[in-house]
């Protein structure tokens, strides 16, 4: 990292190739026009100035309409072949970065599933297993990870440069991003978007690590304490604690609905409508219950605003998911899982 790159950094993801080659067409194509253009202006002020004019040459006026305003085919060919090709060149931009934009913001099924909260100004993590860390992550090489990210205050914005992964972190909702770490290491983490006077200090570090070196990590509850509870854990004793589970019984029978295989299915509303049950819409049904109310039920759950912390509504959510999901992200596994 001590190098100094021609705004490139190194490739350190799944994706990194791909959005790199991506961006050197666009600055190759961008560059070839801004040539040729700079160039042909410069070419037709020599050639058209006046002085060769007067040199016996035709008047200016006589060749403008020639060339670019007459009638015969050549005009009409040299029309058609700067028109079609800006338009063709400009449809691959698209197609090509539309397609690199799907795979950058659709998390493959089974990836490792992490949290985030922003926070003026520092970035909390949360592993399933229980494991918390501020300002570095650790995470295990050649996997697909998985961060589901929300924030405490205003818009703080998750940037990891060698991954080409940058995203959004949004009060009030969740936002999510994803990578595949291809390389070990540790590489920069900043916050990308301007939020209050000690933004540029908002920054950490992602550390990769060979995936037995992550369980042995992990394990020791990341090098610090003993290791506690999963987020899962934390998350039922809550969903205990609070009387969640009076009302939302497994079977279904309850006053609230079954939370059994929520996560990601599609849920019909009273009065007709149906919505796709993410984490911010559970996140949205613990703080504003009355906001969509499932078909078939009465709107009587309190509300939890101002009660549960952004960590607490993460644990809720990943006891949740295990649940069952049926959105693609794994269900965490518990301590015991995680030191086998
Ligand atoms: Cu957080 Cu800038």
């Amino acid at each position: 990292m001590n190098r100094f790159l021609f705004f490139i950094p190194e490739q350190a993801s799944s994706v990194a190739a791909q959005v790199d080659l991506f961006f050197y067409f666009m600055v190759a194509v961008s560059g070839f026009f801004s040539l040729l253009i700079a160039g042909l202006i410069v070419f037709f002020a020599f050639r058209y100035h006046e002085t060769r004019v007067e040199a016996g040459r035709p008047a200016i006026d006589d060749r403008e309409h020639a060339t670019t305003h007459g009638h015969g085919q050549g005009a009409v060919m040299l029309e058609i072949v700067w028109t079609v090709i800006p338009f063709a060149l400009a449809m691959v931009m698209f197609a090509w970065g539309t397609s690199l934009y799907f795979t950058l913001v659709r998390p493959p099924a089974g990836a490792l599933q992490l949290y985030a909260v922003g926070k003026q100004w520092m970035w909390k993590f949360q592993h399933p297993e229980g494991v918390r860390e501020i300002n570095e992550l650790h995470v295990p090489l050649g996997q697909d990870i998985r961060l589901t990210m929300s924030s405490e205050d205003v818009i703080h914005s998750f940037f990891v440069p060698a991954f080409r992964v940058k995203q959004d972190v949004v009060p009030g909702r969740y936002t999510q991003t994803w990578f595949h770490p291809t390389r070990t290491g540790t590489f920069h983490l900043f916050c990308a978007e301007y939020c209050g006077t000690q933004h540029s200090g908002m920054i950490g570090s992602v550390t990769v690590m060979e995936p037995r070196d992550y369980e042995a990590w992990l394990a020791t509850g990341g090098g610090a304490a003993v290791p506690g509870q999963s987020l899962a854990q934390l998350g039922e004793r809550l969903f205990n604690e609070r009387a969640c589970s009076t009302c939302h019984l497994p079977n279904g029978q309850g006053r609230g609905p079954s939370l059994v295989g929520v996560l990601g299915s599609t849920v019909k509303l009273e009065g007709g409508g149906t919505v796709k049950a993410d984490e911010s819409y559970v996140r949205e049904s613990i703080l504003n219950p009355m906001a969509k109310i499932v078909a078939g039920y009465v709107p009587q759950m309190p509300t939890f605003q101002g009660q549960l912390s952004e960590e607490q509504l993460l644990e809720l959510i990943a006891y949740v998911r295990t649940l069952g999901a049926k959105d693609g992200g794994a269900a965490p596994p518990t301590v015991a899982a995680a030191k086998e």
